[in-house]
């Protein structure tokens, strides 16, 4: 969704806001391509964000005032992105129309393609232009979106003196980042394995033909072993971390972390199986992991010989350029498959 107010050279601060963190990039676009202006990330209190849904603006609203000023970003123009139960994204089979026709069609007949009430949600669609010379119709792209719960967000920005510019959906950021950074032409499952759910996006030839949100994520394993040991949430993700050493807990640690990537991995093969049946002669040729939980040691190994398809660990701002004295190399490296909503969000409107 593209509010009316930024221009579209003009690019926002992407602002990610995770159930775990809150994620901002700023990026520049130069002649050699994007910069890295700024980067940061804050933990939330727990509970802040939940399914979506922010349960507590003002807190969250304080940590992102906080970053803006930690990392003195100027920029009050931001998109966010939003995620769970309150969007819905469908692709619908229609026949081709002018762009009016279509924004016509679209309002008349969303309802029979949106589970909520047309009044209850901002509606947004893309046509994806896939009509040839022998099939005259054409996949578009339908969003609908909780106006309540994107309101929520607006206030919330707007209290701390942003000026929300951009929304976006987690699934279309992610892919906005990987088409920037790697060539389009591929199949390849996107998946972002985050605190609370793992977005699968799976694309052919550049279009989505796969996008679900998986309720499963990092927080399992930390409260997995805050049950295991009975520890306070804290302890625990300090222990999944391995900020504190797991000693005589190590093999249970071991068997936790085991049935839980073991889920993970079914969950994407599913979405994988789900691809390979539709579309048999356009094999995946790579698996994008993106996300805190993708770092768990050992699960791009794991998926890669349960699927036979090479894993890799995205990193967004391996071509992009930043000043190396502000900052740090590695940080970029360590904070990279985090930032992958984020900095697609920072790059939308030149894109789009
Ligand atoms: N090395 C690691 N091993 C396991 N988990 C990790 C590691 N590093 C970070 N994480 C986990 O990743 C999660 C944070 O990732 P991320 O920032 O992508 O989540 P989020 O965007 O806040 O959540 P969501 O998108 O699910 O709402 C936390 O649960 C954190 O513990
Ligand atoms: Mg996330």
């Amino acid at each position: 969704m593209n509010l009316p107010f930024v221009s579209r050279e003009q690019l926002v601060v992407g602002v990610d806001i995770g159930s775990h963190s809150v994620k901002i990039c700023e990026l520049k676009k130069t002649d050699k391509g994007y910069q890295i202006v700024a980067l940061g990330s804050a933990v939330l209190p727990e509970g802040a964000v939940d399914d979506g849904t922010l349960v507590e603006p003002e807190a969250v609203g304080e940590v992102i005032a906080g970053l803006f000023k930690n990392l003195k970003v100027k920029n009050k123009k931001v998109g966010f992105s939003i995620s769970g139960y309150s969007v819905i994204v469908k692709k619908v089979n229609l026949a081709v129309m002018g762009e009016k026709e279509l924004e016509d069609y679209i309002m008349q007949e969303a309802e029979q393609y949106i589970p909520f009430d047309i009044s209850d949600v901002y509606l947004d669609f893309q046509d994806l232009k896939t009509n040839t010379e022998k099939n005259d119709r054409t996949d578009v792209m339908l969003v609908a979106a909780k106006k309540e719960i994107v309101d929520d967000y607006l206030e919330m920005l707007k209290s701390i003196n942003l000026q929300p510019a951009i929304v976006d959906v987690d699934g279309f950021a992610l892919e906005n980042t990987y088409e920037t950074v790697y060539e389009k032409s591929e199949n390849v499952a996107l998946v972002d394995i985050g605190a609370s759910k793992m977005n699968i996006n799976i694309l052919s030839e550049g279009i989505s033909v796969v996008a679900r949100d998986i309720v499963v994520g990092s927080r399992q394993l930390t409260e997995q072993i805050q049950g295991a040991f009975d520890l306070e949430y804290e302890e625990a993700e300090a222990l999944k971390l391995g900020q504190t050493p797991a000693e005589d807990r190590q093999e249970e640690m071991e068997d936790i972390f085991s049935s839980t990537c073991t889920q993970w991995v079914l969950e994407i093969k599913k979405a994988i199986d789900l691809y390979h049946s539709n579309n048999p002669d356009k094999p995946l040729t790579r698996l994008v992991l993106s996300g805190g939980g993708c770092k768990v040691v050992g699960l791009s190994d794991f998926l890669e010989s349960e699927t036979s398809i090479p894993v890799e660990i995205f990193n967004p701002f391996s071509n992009m350029n930043y000043n190396k004295k502000k900052i740090d190399a590695g940080y970029i490296e360590r904070i990279g498959p985090e930032m992958a909503i984020a900095s697609g969000i920072a790059i939308r409107p030149t894109v789009i």
